[in-house]
């Protein structure tokens, strides 16, 4: 089975759970990366804000894997402002995906789940096998918070991947009886 983690990230929270989740599942992972490389905080919080609130879809660099071509495709995402990154629109304008095994991750300041929620409803062509959502891993104050919370994430995302095998399975089964 073909494992991807897609991710995008300002300040590396997200990053740390694409890396769990990738070194756990033994995925490959690309990450979403900004033309107009943007900070957390400043002006550019102003600029952030603007374009998700007005729906702006930013630039981004070609990234190295075309989720078509995966099995199941982790997509992870920052909360901001309580959407998904718009990195993910843009990316969504070129790639449509659908009819994949997807499971969604985000980071968050806070542990509403609503970037989740719309995540979801833009990707609801394919089939959703769970979503996972924990507040800034690596902003905890004590190493053992944080591998707590990234070894909890690589638990949830192998018990997906165990999922997805098992319906890869079914799924050739029921071919194969059409066939003969
Ligand atoms: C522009 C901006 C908007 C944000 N809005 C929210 C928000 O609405 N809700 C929330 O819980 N956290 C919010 N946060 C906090 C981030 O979601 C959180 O720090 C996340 O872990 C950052 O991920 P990253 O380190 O991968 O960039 C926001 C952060 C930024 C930079």
């Amino acid at each position: 089975m073909k494992v991807l983690v897609l991710y995008t990230t300002v300040d590396g929270n997200t990053e740390a759970v694409a890396n769990a989740i990738a070194e756990k599942t033994g995925a490959d992972v690309s990450k979403i990366v900004r033309v107009n490389k943007r900070h957390a905080y400043g002006i550019d919080w102003l600029r952030l804000w603007f374009e998700v609130t007005f729906k702006r879809h930013p630039g981004i660099f070609p990234f190295k894997h075309d989720p078509r071509d995966y099995d199941l495709v982790f997509i992870g995402t920052p909360v901001w402002f309580n959407r998904y990154n718009p990195a993910f629109d843009t990316l969504f304008q070129v790639i449509k995906i659908y009819d994949r095994k997807i499971a969604l991750f985000s980071t968050g300041a806070t542990d509403k789940q609503k970037a989740l929620d719309k995540l979801s409803k833009k990707l609801q062509d394919s089939v959703i096998l769970g979503r996972y959502h924990c507040i800034e891993p690596i902003f905890e104050d004590d190493e053992e918070s944080t591998k707590k919370i990234l070894d909890e994430a690589a638990e949830w995302a192998q018990g997906i991947a165990d999922t997805a095998a098992k319906m890869i399975e079914e799924e050739e089964c029921e071919r194969r009886k059409t066939i003969f």
